[in-house]
């Protein structure tokens, strides 16, 4: 459904991550040859799509469509110095972003709004395996293990300049804003993830704020981004206030029940099938959904939570009550209901291609092995 604009984004996103540092262009674009499902840019251009034939919103009218979305990047500048009036500074015209030209009813600004969301993501993938000491991602040695730690960061730091710059050629204050709150989100959620537990004890007990902080940390974390991106996407297409909430709806839900399936693989598919270390969440010390539901019935879990698992034998046997217990089957199934309130979200779209590809998004969220 969005196969022409999908086939351009990987080389448009290289071409906004070019620098004139040969070592700093080859890491920036590290994670771009790998095999990204790109989950986000695809739900942005569905919800374009899908948006496209909703109710419009009077201030949006007449506005965005003139916009030069390329004009402020310059790939092949060291000092990626804006300057829009100097042919040296700035030597990528419009024409030489990628984009199909034909009858799409997807904006260049909504297109452009995909690449953004991949390049935070990639960019909070990059800092996340240096956090999570990752050794491997998409199916390949991770950016921290292939090029150390130092410009791993940097690069992801790099990506958010670019990402940065790129949003602000949107020239849309609401839509900067929703991207900018997206990166605070996803430091809130990790330093969140980073304590477990709303409060520091040694030995937590089980309430039902254990759950309530688990999504609110995994809304910021993971929901927070693709929910934003689809609301943003309507606010580009000029929808009004309905369709632009229903839009924001719809990515929550599939948000946090995408987080909720990558937490269960965590415990029930190998690293070969996920391209990336399995079975790492209690390495980290983390506890994710499953392992939080089997507490629930499990007492004895508390004191493994409190110590993060760092006592000898303390994951093995995590990972043994876990699989014990119905935590798995609790997370697929908290996974499903999001995945139903979603669907559910965008109902008053009118019926079309692109809403049942955000419909069926959602379905083989549940399906997923990676
Ligand atoms: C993957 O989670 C990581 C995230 C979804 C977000 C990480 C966010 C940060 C590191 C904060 C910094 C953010 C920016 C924008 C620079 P995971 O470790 O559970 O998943 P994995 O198995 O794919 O590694
Ligand atoms: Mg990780
Ligand atoms: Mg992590």
């Amino acid at each position: 459904m969005v196969a022409k604009e999908m086939k351009f984004l990987t080389g448009n996103i290289r071409q906004l991550l070019g620098s004139g540092h040969p070592s700093l262009d080859t890491v920036a674009k590290y994670y771009t040859q790998g095999e990204g499902k790109h989950v986000r840019p695809l739900i942005v251009l569905l919800m374009s799509r899908a948006t496209s034939l909703t109710p419009k919103s009077p201030r949006y009218i007449g506005q965005n469509s003139s916009v030069d979305i390329d004009k402020a990047i310059s790939p092949m500048s060291i000092l990626s110095d804006v300057n829009p009036s100097s042919p040296t500074n700035n030597p990528i015209s419009h024409t030489q972003t990628s984009y199909p030209t034909t009858d799409s009813d997807i904006l260049p600004s909504q297109r452009r709004l995909a690449e953004i969301t991949e390049l935070i993501h990639t960019a909070s993938l990059l800092h996340d395996d240096v956090i999570d000491h990752s050794v491997s991602r998409r199916g390949n040695p991770s950016a921290n293990l292939e090029f150390g730690n130092k410009m791993a960061v940097l690069a992801g730091d790099f990506l958010l300049g670019r990402a940065s710059v790129a949003l602000a050629r949107l020239r849309d204050p609401e839509v900067t804003e929703l991207l900018a709150t997206v990166i605070a989100n996803l430091v809130e959620g990790e330093f969140m993830q980073l304590k477990n537990t709303a409060r520091d004890e040694k030995n937590p007990v089980w309430t039902k704020e254990t759950i309530t902080y688990y999504l609110q940390k995994t809304y910021l974390k993971s929901a927070s981004l693709i929910s934003k991106s689809a609301r943003a996407a309507a606010l580009l297409g000029g929808s009004d206030t309905a369709t632009v909430d229903a839009a924001y709806l719809y990515g929550k839900n599939l948000g946090l029940a995408f987080q909720l399936v990558d937490d269960m693989l965590d415990y029930t598919v190998t690293a070969e099938e996920l391209g990336k270390p399995a079975g790492a969440d209690l390495e980290l010390g983390l506890a994710t959904a499953p392992l939080l539901f089997a507490w629930e019935n499990n007492k004895e879990l508390g004191a493994l939570v409190g110590r993060k698992f760092e006592k000898e034998g303390d994951v093995a046997r995590a990972r043994e009550l876990v699989l014990q217990s119905n935590g798995l089957e609790q997370t697929r199934a908290l996974a499903e209901e999001y995945v139903n309130q979603a669907i559910a979200s965008i109902e008053m779209f009118p019926e079309s291609e692109a809403k049942a590809g955000l419909i069926e998004m959602a379905h083989k969220t549940l399906k997923r092995r990676n």
